[in-house]
């Protein structure tokens, strides 16, 4: 028997990385996984790995999302179970940001969390309740340079995260947020990370299961946790490690 037998569960950017991960975990437990992305045939594919369904969603559109969510009810019942992971990224210096590159961003990691979570309350509220999971990142615990916009979207998820678990609350839905560092996927592929994880306490790239984990427990076993942050970074963001002399005497 698993944690999450016949669970409905959405997964947005479900094609690859971290997403595709969260969906095999989820229905290794035994949930009904919606896989969504704007890759259709990746999704497809992990869709059927894991014994479940695909969806074409893109997260910033509203009438898609609410297209798939009206679908899913219907063919599979109430959705219990929402993870918002879709995310894109863009580095460029904030005073040289294009606008449209700002709307990019912000439209997909935060306009698609709010949205998300707006498409599946009224269901999770009529199947008696739910957890929605937003992937946030560090960037929504800190700054980082010539990543303004990711930053701003970032700690956006945070803070929409706490409205929503104070307005679903009573409802039996539990919104939680979840900052991973630096995970090894194709949004990081190409980029140079060595040195930062050089000094971090857990000095290594983070994997895709290892947050997929995470995601399992919040969404089974974290009955009594709402609205609050949980940190899977290697300790990146715990501080500096600084080398203080010390006396032996
Ligand atoms: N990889 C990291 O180091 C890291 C760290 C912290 C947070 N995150 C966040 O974790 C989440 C997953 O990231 P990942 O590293 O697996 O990235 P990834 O690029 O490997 O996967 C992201 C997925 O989202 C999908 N996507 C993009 N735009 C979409 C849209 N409009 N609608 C639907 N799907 C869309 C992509 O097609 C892709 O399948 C993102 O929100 C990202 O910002 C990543």
């Amino acid at each position: 028997m698993g944690k999450l037998d016949g669970k409905v569960a959405i997964v947005t950017g479900g094609a690859q990385g971290m997403g595709a991960a969260d969906c095999a975990i989820l229905a290794a437990e035994g949930a009904r996984v919606v896989v969504c992305d704007v890759l259709d045939e990746q999704g497809a594919v992990v869709a059927k790995q894991v014994g479940g369904e695909y969806r074409h969603l893109d997260v910033a559109d509203e009438d898609n999302w609410a297209a798939v969510v009206a679908e899913v009810v219907k063919e599979l019942g109430p959705v219990d179970i929402l993870i918002n992971n879709a995310g894109v990224v863009g580095f460029t210096p904030v005073a040289a940001t294009a606008l449209a590159e700002w709307n990019r961003v912000i439209s997909v990691n935060l306009t698609g969390v709010f949205l998300g979570i707006r498409a599946v309350a009224a269901s999770m509220k009529a199947g008696g309740g739910g957890v929605i999971v937003n992937i946030s990142s560090t960037a929504g615990l800190t700054g980082y340079p010539n990543l303004a916009a990711y930053v701003a979207s970032k700690w956006g998820v945070r803070g929409l995260t706490k409205s929503a678990a104070l307005e679903l609350g009573r409802d039996n839905i539990r919104v939680v947020s979840v900052h991973p560092g630096g995970i090894r996927t194709p949004m990081t592929a190409g980029l140079e990370l060595g040195e930062m994880f050089a000094s971090q306490p857990i000095p290594r790239i983070g994997e895709a299961d290892e947050v997929a984990k995470l995601v399992l427990y919040l969404v089974a076993d974290a009955t009594y946790s709402t609205g609050t942050e949980f940190v899977i970074d290697g300790g990146a963001t715990v501080g500096q490690a600084l080398t203080v002399a010390v006396d032996p005497e």
